[in-house]
């Protein structure tokens, strides 16, 4: 299939089009690379020897969104493009609803005018806001989403199942990702942010490679077994070919389908930081500070729809996510050394 993947210079975009190159798919990424570098391009002709196109523009730009799906041929998408950094979503909340509501709705709009109906949405466990009870299935109440990023994400699913409702051709599926961690094994792909990291996993990575001094770990007194905050980790190469799969199953899917990806364990902070000592091989000192405000103590996901209608489950452990998330970070401390 030819598919348009925005956001795909991203963290988890880049891992997407390595999954789909490597499977005969034709690859075009579009993305504004507000948050990402256009080297990754390069990373991925390197992992796959396939250069995907590639087009600088913005999801709010409809003339040339328009213009690149007809130019490709394109037949499905896959929605990447988003801001999620979650406390600035609560400083800049109409950046947040511009880029990724509009924005949104701008490329379907696009998508109709063209008659391409098949879509995959990133979304995130985050629509499930405090878990009433876990593990989270898709039936369990959404809602109560504590930051305007959050809300985005939920507003998008409501907005597409509206769609799915008005036209039966639409095949939209929301994939509710868990905490994906990890890079690519070769290295040359991985999660690099901007300035001092908000997610758990990179700021680990940079105390172990030196960069950072020490981790605060966001309280003890959680109802949890050792009292931090519980997530379900899963790395972003199970997640990438979570896409592929679900791509695979356009043909028998009508309608707008949310699912589930993550692993189904939960681990707490303080265990993220144990299997990272045994990957980096150093200790990483760590603090206990205050509780970080709107976070909740647990969830994990119950990974059983994706089984069932992805054939689709995560295949990598915890110590094979904190390896590769190491071995990234170390190669990049190289690079710039
Ligand atoms: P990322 O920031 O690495 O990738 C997003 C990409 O979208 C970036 O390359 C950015 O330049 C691009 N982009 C942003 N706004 C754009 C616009 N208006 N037009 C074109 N491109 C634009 O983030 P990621 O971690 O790869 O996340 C990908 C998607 O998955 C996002 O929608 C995010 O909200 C969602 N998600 C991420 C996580 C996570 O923990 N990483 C969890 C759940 C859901
Ligand atoms: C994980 C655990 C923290 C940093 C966020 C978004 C969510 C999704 C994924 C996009 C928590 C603790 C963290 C630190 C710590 N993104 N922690 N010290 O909060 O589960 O989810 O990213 O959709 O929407 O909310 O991930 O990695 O920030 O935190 O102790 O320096 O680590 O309290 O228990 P989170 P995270």
């Amino acid at each position: 299939m030819n598919i348009l993947l925005t956001g795909g210079t991203g963290y988890i975009g880049s891992h997407t089009a390595v999954s789909l190159i490597e499977l005969g798919h034709t690859v075009v990424i579009y993305d504004n690379l507000c948050n990402s570098n256009a080297s990754v391009i390069d990373s991925i002709e390197e992992i796959t020897s396939i250069k995907p196109a590639f087009v600088i523009g913005d999801i709010r730009d409809s003339a040339l969104l328009e213009r690149t799906m007809s130019k490709y041929a394109i037949e499905a998408v896959i929605h990447f493009a988003g801001l999620k950094a979650v406390g600035e979503s609560v400083q800049k909340p109409l950046d947040y609803y511009d880029n990724n509501v509009s924005g949104t709705v701008t490329m379907l709009s696009v998508m109709k005018k063209l008659g391409i109906k098949r879509l995959i949405f990133s979304s995130s466990s985050t629509v499930y806001g405090t878990p009433q009870q876990l593990p989270l299935t898709e039936e369990h109440p959404v809602g109560g989403v504590t930051n305007p990023y959050g809300r985005t994400k939920l507003m998008i699913e409501e907005i597409l199942k509206d769609l799915a409702d008005s036209d039966p051709l639409w095949s939209i599926v929301c994939l509710r990702y868990f905490n994906p961690i990890g890079a690519h094994e070769s290295g040359l792909l991985g999660e690099n942010p901007n300035g001092i990291p908000n997610n758990l996993l990179p700021y680990v990575a940079r105390v172990a490679s030196g960069q950072l001094e020490c981790v605060n770990v966001y309280g003890n007194d959680y109802d949890t077994p050792d009292g931090t905050g519980v997530r379900d980790y899963i790395h972003v190469v199970d997640l990438a070919r979570g896409h592929a799969c679900a791509l695979k199953r356009f043909n028998e899917m009508h309608g707008c389908e949310a699912i589930n990806l993550g692993t189904g364990n939960g681990y707490s902070v303080l265990e993220i930081i144990k299997a990272f000592e045994k990957a980096c091989g150093k200790e990483i000192p760590y603090r206990i500070t205050d509780r970080r405000p709107g976070d909740i103590a647990a969830n994990w996901a119950d990974p059983t729809k994706a089984k069932k209608l992805l054939d689709w489950e995560a295949h990598y452990g915890l110590d094979e996510m904190c390896a590769s998330a190491w071995n990234f970070e170390h190669k990049l401390r190289e690079k710039s050394a």
